[in-house]
């Protein structure tokens, strides 16, 4: 058994992350400061007396943090580094919180890697890529990101807290590893955070027209939040990791127009659509090459876009409380 330490614990990713490493017999504290998340996406979880839950904030006192873990829960083994506003509404309500939880909340976790010799695990974004002018975008691709753009809190800390994982990593002393997520779907994403695919279900299942963003031929590519998850802890596990960025996400793209037709079709409603002017900085394509996650880890994503799309709707239909 594995002694695994989760940040970000009650946001969309994260509360997935948790409950997958306790379905598989780890011990899981859990820290979140729920900026953006919410406790009842770890009512399960904290159902299991394997989870610890600390409410608390990654980028305040470290010592102070790390004590009171190893208080009330204990030195892990591995650590998860997953606490940031991750939807571009949350963060540009919340740029200071982000940049922070990425540098500090970053050097935390590096610092708590060393100090008990676990390994860590930075979730990093295809954000890195900016407005990429490379497709598919391989790890080895550098971005094209406007450094003081609106986007830029997250994506320029996003690269801030890569480069402090490189760092660490050679200077020595932390085996560390970086995860760069494509757009994840699932079951708690929050209905009004802002993202294409709560946006979607939300306006198909109360009947409003689904806003697309320019012309609708930008694509996306969007992996179930389940295939997500078990990537994540693959390429923790693994040892062929250390050191490197590996791509998170589903190759299959789809431009947003077509996207928002599947939505309405499988929500069982005639597609309306509202145009709006397409947002400064938002990239036109974004599509991750997979084959450094095939290679190393056997990783692929299973679930179909139909099929998360179908269990993500369902979920929203049944939730009695819609987070936040
Ligand atoms: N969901 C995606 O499609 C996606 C894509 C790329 C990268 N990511 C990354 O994955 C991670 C999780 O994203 P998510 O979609 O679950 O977002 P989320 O907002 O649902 O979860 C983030 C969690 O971090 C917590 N948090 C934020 N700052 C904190 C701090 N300083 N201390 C403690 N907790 C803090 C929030 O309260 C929230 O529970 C983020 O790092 C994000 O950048 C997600």
């Amino acid at each position: 058994m594995t002694r695994a330490l989760v940040t970000g614990a009650a946001g969309f990713v994260g509360s997935h992350l948790v409950d997958a490493l306790l379905r598989s017999g780890h011990q899981v504290c859990g820290i979140d400061n729920l900026i953006t998340g919410d406790l009842e996406n770890l009512t399960e979880a904290r159902k299991s007396a394997a989870f610890h839950f600390v409410q608390g904030d990654v980028a305040a006192d470290p010592d102070a943090l790390r004590t009171r873990i190893e208080r009330e829960a204990s030195a892990a083994e591995v650590i998860f580094h997953l606490a940031s506003p991750a939807s571009p509404i949350d963060y540009a309500a919340l740029p200071i919180e982000t940049m922070l939880a990425n540098s500090r909340g970053t050097q935390f976790c590096l610092e708590a890697g060393k100090h008990w010799d676990a390994r860590v695990l930075y979730a990093s974004t295809s954000e890195s890529y900016g407005d990429p002018l490379e497709h598919p975008q391989r790890e080895t691709y550098w971005g094209n990101v406007n450094p003081v753009g609106p986007r830029s809190c997250y994506d320029e800390s996003k690269r801030f807290g890569e480069a402090m994982v490189a760092a660490y990593v050679r200077l020595g002393g932390v085996d560390a590893r970086t995860v760069r997520i494509f757009n994840t779907y699932g079951p708690r994403m929050r209905k009004n955070d802002g993202r294409v695919v709560p946006n979607f279900i939300a306006q198909a299942t109360s009947g409003q027209p689904l806003t697309i963003y320019g012309n609708g031929a930008q694509t996306r590519s969007f992996c179930y939040v389940d295939d997500l998850v078990r990537g994540i802890i693959l390429c923790a596990e693994s040892d062929r990791t250390a050191g490197l960025v590996v791509n998170l996400g589903n190759p299959e793209e789809h431009p947003i127009g077509d996207f928002a037709a599947i939505v309405c079709d499988i929500v069982g409603v005639a597609l309306r659509i509202e145009s709006r002017e397409l947002p400064p900085d938002d990239p036109t394509r974004r599509c991750p090459d997979i084959s450094r996650a095939r290679e190393l880890l056997g990783w692929a994503p299973l679930v179909s876009l139909r099929e998360g799309l179908q269990r993500t709707i369902d979920a929203y239909r049944t939730a009695t409380v819609v987070p936040r």
